[in-house]
């Protein structure tokens, strides 16, 4: 029912079906908020290329979709150009130099519950507006400003609050949150802005205007910088002018996989999306599904099994890359390493997560995914953050944007891992100047050197698993972009050891069967958000689908 009232209040403020599979042949931009699609393919119709319009749409998300999108964040991009060269670019949040690895915990060495998560101190030195610049400058085509300006008009003319905004208005203005957080969505007598009001950020739109006029500049120096290092001083945080002056944007090699002739570009680490999708989807090439029925207990069986593999791997060996040079990727990736991993899966049984292993509980399930295609082909997946929704909720006033709580991702108790949880493995403990392990995925899947699937998910560890059982339902199933999205999802993440499912799409009969091979099975009403193109090369026609788990998202082509 809630569900209904969302389609048709979206529908009725923008006038599009956001959901259904959308067409063109010029250009697509699908994302988790309609009008920054809107503002991406503006861009692409003004002779901009992909790269200018993904950067349009995140800075159009930072002010329409403040939940995920953000410039006090971070992300990844992958790229493949219309000559087939596919590169990537991270930027994913620094911990500050004053951190350290046991920053969390009390004076017995324990974490001190949802520290790691909470005020100016779980902020990670942000990425995003050192990523999108870099981008610009090695790949934009279209002047800086023009990019920005449209998420400038956003910002001071203001946005209509949708069904979902409205409901998080209230919801923030009724529970403890910080009050920056708290101030966001309110009207002039202080109340929570109602569904569509009009929804007004002019500090943000200064914030803006200063990177519009000074590029990258205009957040790592200057007055932003300053504010920013005030505002952390006076509220128990640590990021400094210093901090910022340092952050790099890094444009680092794609990690490249194959599945049965296919080839799967995606984002390396410190990301382990990459790594483990790529691992997931060679066990499952091994495994050969011509004759598994997709959703057969058998499929979800090994599936889960797979994850459970994968995740124990991630778990072990993956973190930032430039402070574990040892990673043992190229193993991890490979197809030998697969077998061997597909050779102990008992088909008859689940596997133990053993808790004295690995493993992790904590999601962050707030961000968000856009998949965009020019005219000429060129393909851009990005995926971007403040980890939980609204991030830590904590920003000043006079800059206007939120700042993310992603130093949540790294490990933060070193040493310590238990079932319930906690991790505590060396990769991705907390050291200064180093970025957290994600999980997010952009993903291009190309076939002869062109995209053939552009795609990614917001979700937290579960955005690993929906990429890839989308990927795999689109090349092994056949299914259509939407279908693939909408296919039922799994989520197993090793440690808790519980095998999550989406409501309603699996059918109780193999409830049943799965409980009986000792799987720990639980609904979620919906695991990830994707957001994808495929591409039909032979009609020349781009396919763009949104995920129906977001209500205000949509694609739009020309
Ligand atoms: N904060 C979510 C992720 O990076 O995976």
């Amino acid at each position: 029912m809630i569900k209904h009232i969302t389609l048709v209040a979206v529908i009725s403020l923008c006038c599009a079906n956001s959901h259904s599979q959308t067409y063109s042949s010029n250009g697509m931009v699908v994302s988790d908020n309609l009008e920054a699609s809107k503002v991406g393919i503006e861009i692409l119709k003004k002779g901009g290329n992909a790269i200018d319009a993904s950067i349009a749409t995140a800075f159009a998300l930072a002010v329409a979709h403040p939940q995920a999108g953000n410039i006090g964040g971070g992300g990844f991009m992958v790229y493949m150009d219309d000559s087939s060269r596919v590169t990537t670019i991270d930027f994913r949040e620094m911990a500050p130099v004053k951190a350290s690895s046991t920053m969390f915990l009390d004076e017995n060495g324990e974490l001190i519950k949802g520290k790691n998560h909470v005020g100016a101190l779980s902020a990670g030195v942000p990425g995003t507006v050192a990523g999108l610049y870099l981008a610009h400058q090695k790949y934009g085509k279209l002047p800086w400003e023009d990019l920005i300006a449209p998420a400038i008009d956003m910002a001071n003319n203001g946005v209509s609050m949708s069904y979902t905004l409205a409901s998080h208005a209230i919801k923030i203005h009724n529970s403890d949150n910080p009050e920056f957080l708290k101030s966001l969505y309110l009207d002039s007598l202080g109340m929570p802005l109602k569904f569509g009001s009009i929804w007004k950020q002019p500090e943000l739109a200064n914030t803006l205007g200063l990177i519009r006029d000074n590029g990258k500049d205009g957040f790592y120096k200057g007055s932003v910088a300053e504010e920013i290092e005030r505002y952390m001083l006076e509220n128990g945080g640590i990021i400094t002018k210093d901090d910022l002056i340092q952050y790099k944007a890094i444009e680092r090699k794609p990690l490249k996989g194959t599945y049965k002739g296919y080839e799967i570009f995606s984002m390396a680490p410190p990301s382990s999306g990459g790594v483990a999708m790529i691992e997931m989807l060679n066990i499952m090439e091994q495994a050969n599904l011509e004759h598994t029925p997709f959703n057969s207990t058998e499929y979800v069986h090994l599936t889960a099994e797979v994850m459970r593999r994968a995740f124990a791997d991630r778990a072990q060996y993956l973190g930032d890359p430039d402070y574990n040079i040892d990673m043992p990727i190229d193993k991890l990736i490979s197809k030998e390493f697969a077998k061997n991993r597909l050779s102990n899966i008992d088909m008859e049984k689940a596997s133990i997560s053993d808790s004295s292993l690995f493993g992790q509980i904590y999601d962050g399930t707030n961000t968000t995914h856009f998949s965009v295609i020019d005219k000429d082909g060129n393909a851009v997946s990005v995926t971007y953050t403040l980890e939980q929704s609204y991030g830590s909720g904590m920003g000043s006033k006079s800059l206007g944007f939120i700042f993310n709580n992603e130093m949540g991702d790294f490990n933060p108790q070193p040493g310590y891992t238990n079932s319930e949880g906690l991790i505590g493995t060396n990769p991705n403990l907390i050291e200064p100047k180093k970025r957290m392990l994600s999980s997010m995925t952009p993903t291009i899947v190309a076939k002869d050197g062109k995209p053939v699937l552009i795609i990614g998910s917001p979700g937290g560890r579960t955005i690993i698993n929906t990429v890839f059982q989308t990927v795999l339902c689109f090349l092994e199933y056949n299914m259509s972009i939407e279908e693939s999205i909408e296919a039922m999802k799994i989520h197993h993440q090793w440690l808790p050891n519980k095998l999550f499912f989406e409501e309603n799409k699996l059918s109780p009969d193999t409830i049943e069967a799965l409980t009986l091979k000792g799987h720990d099975l639980q609904g979620r009403r919906y695991l990830g958000r994707l957001m994808g193109i495929s591409i039909d090369k032979e009609n020349g026609v781009y396919i763009g689908a949104s995920d129906t788990s977001s209500p205000d998202g949509g694609a739009i082509g020309y």
